[in-house]
């Protein structure tokens, strides 16, 4: 038996896309067990560059099947634009699957997530506007359309009508907005249904005998720790469990089936979207950052916050997920940046300091980081593939975050193609 999951340890984009497509060739199942289109996955393979969304990160290299599980939040539209794209580089996607458990995110969800957004006034999250909150609050209050309903028109046309007399009446009265029609959605679900039926399958006991199989099997995240609903700056999360503990309930196998939790953290810290960052950088540091990483939302555009790492942040997300290998990114990056900057600690709005993350995001806004300085490297390191060829300092930096975490860095990612990786263990 051998299963791996990959969490973001951050606030996203930390290179999960890229990692997973690694190590996808040498996997049975590539699994996604939370999130949506909200997500944007970047994998480089030679010249072509992929931003998935939907689709797991291993649809590239996976020799076996691709799972899109349960706890996935589906807009099926979505997923059949990228299964088009994918196909038009002249890829294999029939092996791309998706449980018949998964919600669909609809019109609606989409519309609510986007009004609430531009509402003047209102606590604007700095969503992906993809609908993905409403549709995990509709599976919550147990009104959502399942994957499985599109097969039947009895079950779809009363779910969405009960579905539309609420949704509309917060469209018109609340936003002042029109309302759906219920004609002008239940036609076209229907048809989606019959379009993706031999994609809309059982999943969890099939990964289940995959498991018992001893099959290889990964787990691929989307979002992170710092975005995880529970366990995040709430409310400025997403609203699911980005977390090695939301594979459990987001794919349907136990807490007893996973081995190799591995997290992907950057060497520096991005956000997009609102929400407290206590090591932003808003001068021309994090400007070159951003431009050197290019820091640029994968589904968005939007640019991302950049600034240094945060390792009082780090420590609550490897706590939380249990990570026991460490990726990882970026460390190219920060080449030619003669200080480096690392926090360690916060100090509270009241003098006290403190190495622990708090709940209480309005107090986060007005902490402190303390820094550990560093010092950094002149030597361009995207060509390195072995620990020794790195210059001392950048050895000494990554021995600094394992030091801190009590984690081994397994792997070391040097550039954005596949094979721009130091590897210093063998886990597949
Ligand atoms: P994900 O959401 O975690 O999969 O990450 P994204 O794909 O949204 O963002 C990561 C970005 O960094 C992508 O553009 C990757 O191609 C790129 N990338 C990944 N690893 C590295 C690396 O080690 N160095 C550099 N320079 N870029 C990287
Ligand atoms: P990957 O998988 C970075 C952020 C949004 C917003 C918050 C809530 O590429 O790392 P949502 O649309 O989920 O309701 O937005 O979460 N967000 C991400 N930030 N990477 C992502 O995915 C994200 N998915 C959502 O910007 O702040
Ligand atoms: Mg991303």
């Amino acid at each position: 038996m051998a299963t791996y999951v990959v969490v973001g340890l951050q606030y996203g984009d930390e290179g999960k896309g890229k990692i997973t497509d690694v190590l996808s060739a040498k996997s049975d199942y590539v699994v996604r067990f939370q999130g949506g289109d909200n997500a944007g996955h970047t994998v480089y393979a030679g010249e072509e560059k992929f931003v998935l969304h939907l689709l797991p990160s291993g649809v590239l290299q996976c020799p076996g099947k691709c799972i899109i599980a349960n706890g996935v939040v589906v807009n099926p539209k979505a997923f059949m634009h990228e299964i088009s794209q994918i196909e038009e580089k002249g890829m294999r996607t029939d092996h791309v699957f998706i449980s018949r458990r998964a919600h669909v995110i609809m019109p609606y969800h989409i519309l609510l997530d986007t009004y609430r957004e531009e509402e003047e006034g209102g606590t604007q999250i700095g969503t992906t506007k993809k609908g993905i909150g409403p549709c995990y609050e509709d599976k919550i209050a147990r009104v959502g359309i399942r994957m499985v309903d599109l097969l039947n028109p009895e079950v779809l046309a009363e779910k969405i009508r009960k579905n539309l007399k609420i949704k509309n009446s917060l469209f018109e009265k609340y936003f002042e907005k029109p309302g759906i029609e219920f004609e002008e959605i239940y036609k076209e679900f229907l048809e989606i249904g019959q379009k993706l039926k031999h994609r809309i399958v059982d999943t969890e006991v099939e990964l289940n005998q995959a498991i018992h199989d001893g099959k290889n099997i990964l787990f691929e995240g989307a979002q992170a720790l710092m975005l995880d609903i529970d366990f995040g700056t709430y409310p400025y999360v997403t609203s699911s469990s980005p977390s090695t503990g939301g594979v459990c309930t987001g794919a349907g196998v136990p807490p007893t089936s996973l081995q190799n939790l591995i997290g992907v953290a950057k060497v520096y810290t991005t956000r997009v979207g609102n929400g407290p960052f206590p090591t932003e950088l808003n001068d021309e540091l994090g400007e070159k950052m951003r431009k050197v990483g290019q820091e640029f939302g994968a589904t968005t555009g939007r640019p991302r916050r950049t600034g240094w790492l945060d390792l009082v942040s780090l420590k609550h997300a490897t706590m939380i997920n249990g990570i026991n290998n460490l990726v990882i990114t970026k460390l190219d990056v920060l080449s030619g940046i003669s200080s480096l900057k690392i926090a360690t600690k916060y100090k509270t709005e009241d003098g006290k300091i403190i190495d622990y993350f708090t709940s209480s995001t309005t107090k986060l806004y007005n902490y402190e980081p303390i820094y550990e300085e560093l010092e950094g490297w002149d030597e361009d390191i995207s060509h390195a593939r072995t620990y020794d060829e790195l210059p001392n300092n950048a050895k000494k930096y990554i021995e600094f975050i394992e030091d801190y975490l009590g984690i081994n860095v397994y792997l070391v990612s040097v550039g954005p193609e596949r094979s721009q990786n130091i590897i210093r263990k063998e886990l597949f």
